[in-house]
């Protein structure tokens, strides 16, 4: 049942091309425009929409955290992101012009139901993204955009993040196709762009034994930091959080621009820094967190480097180089949380951990 793999999340992670491809599929009108079938709401609906709130917890919420810098570029419609746990009990302000998001692989979470029920009190109009066809938040929500990623059995989501991302991306792109933008010729493009995706992400996974390798050198590490920037921060973030629930390590993921106001303090020798390093663009952004890895190495860190092919820059800085397919920016999280789910597995795997059910948690929490 695992077909061939020593854990589920193996599995699972190994297939994650097949899921984005099924998170894609059927997405076309005759006409070649985008459509979300399963949409209960109307374009009218939608195009009434003055803001949207993301709510959803764990990874879910990390999905929300890298689908705001696709939504609102896209849409120009304020995108919030927020942790279910916390929603209601905030007084929000949400109504019928509000759409709020609930992204929930199992469709069960009770923090993340009572979220929902609390925006419906407030009228506002309730989309899921849910991989669990008939589960309770879809039922209870105005409509869904399912993400098609097959059963996930380990407790660790992997192909639930990927394809929660692309189904983010899907809503964001029809938002902009209902909302009018001269944005044809656009959307277009950043379909073909997410359709070339499965096979990028397949080359990372062939890229695998490097990372599993890492993982054995660093077994005995008690601390692991995480930095990125822009939709980079958000995969630091889920980088961070596997690490913890599987290898059951201290792991913290930052915002690159932060180190500087803090968290550089922490660095010390040996101390094992992952860094997503941004593809390079008009934006500065590459050579910013670049510059955050010489900082960081300079005072003894270990690092831990993602970047695209051909980026040369932050060789002499790396101390291990992790390459990615060149994707644009928006796409890197696709590609580049898939080394840090190999990572995460492989060192609890060393660490003799129950990989697919770590100690002390559910794969649904069905309690708030
Ligand atoms: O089923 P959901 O997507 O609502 O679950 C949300 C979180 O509980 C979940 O993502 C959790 O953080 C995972 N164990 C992370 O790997």
């Amino acid at each position: 049942e695992k077909g061939g793999f020593d854990w589920f999340m193996l599995k699972e992670i190994d297939e994650q091309p097949q899921a984005v491809a099924d998170t894609l599929l059927g997405r076309y009108a005759a006409d070649g425009s985008l459509q979300l079938d399963e949409m209960r709401l109307s374009d009218d609906e939608l195009r009434d929409i003055d803001k949207v709130i993301i709510i959803a917890c764990g990874t879910a919420f990390y999905a929300g955290l890298v689908a705001k810098y696709a939504i609102e570029h896209w849409t120009r419609v304020p995108c919030e992101v927020e942790l279910a746990s916390e929603f209601r009990y905030r007084d929000p302000i949400v109504d019928r012009s509000t759409l709020v998001v609930a992204i929930s692989q199992s469709g069960e979470t009770m923090d993340t139901l009572m979220a929902i029920r609390h925006a419906r009190t407030q009228r506002a109009n309730v989309l899921a993204i849910c991989n669990t066809n008939g589960s309770t938040i879809p039922r209870e929500s105005d409509a869904v955009i399912y993400t098609h990623a097959g059963p996930e059995i380990a407790v660790a989501s992997t192909k639930g993040f990927l394809s929660q991302v692309v189904a983010c991306y899907l809503l964001g792109l029809y938002l902009a196709q209902v909302r009018g933008a001269k944005f044809g010729d656009e959307i277009t493009a950043i379909m073909h762009e997410l359709e070339s995706l499965p096979a990028a992400i397949r080359r990372v996974l062939d890229d695998g034994e490097q990372v599993r390798e890492l993982a054995r050198e660093l077994v005995d590490k008690r601390s692991v930091l995480f930095l990125g920037r822009h939709a980079g921060y958000p995969v630091a973030l889920e980088g961070a959080l596997k690490l913890k629930e599987l290898a059951y390590i201290h792991a913290e993921g930052f915002a690159a621009g932060e180190l500087k106001h803090g968290p550089i303090a922490l660095i010390e020798d040996d101390l094992p820094v992952f860094v997503i390093v941004p593809p390079r663009g008009r934006d500065q952004l590459n050579e910013k967190v670049i510059s955050n890895v010489q900082e960081i190495r300079a005072r003894g860190a270990r690092t831990i480097v993602l970047a695209e092919d051909g980026d040369e820059h932050v060789v002499p800085y790396a101390d291990h180089l992790i390459r990615l397919p060149r994707v644009p920016t928006l796409m890197q999280p696709l590609v580049a949380t898939v080394p840090l789910q190999l990572f995460a597995c492989e060192l609890a795997d060393r660490l003799g951990h129950d990989v697919d059910q770590p100690r002390n948690l559910a794969k649904s929490v069905t309690v708030e």
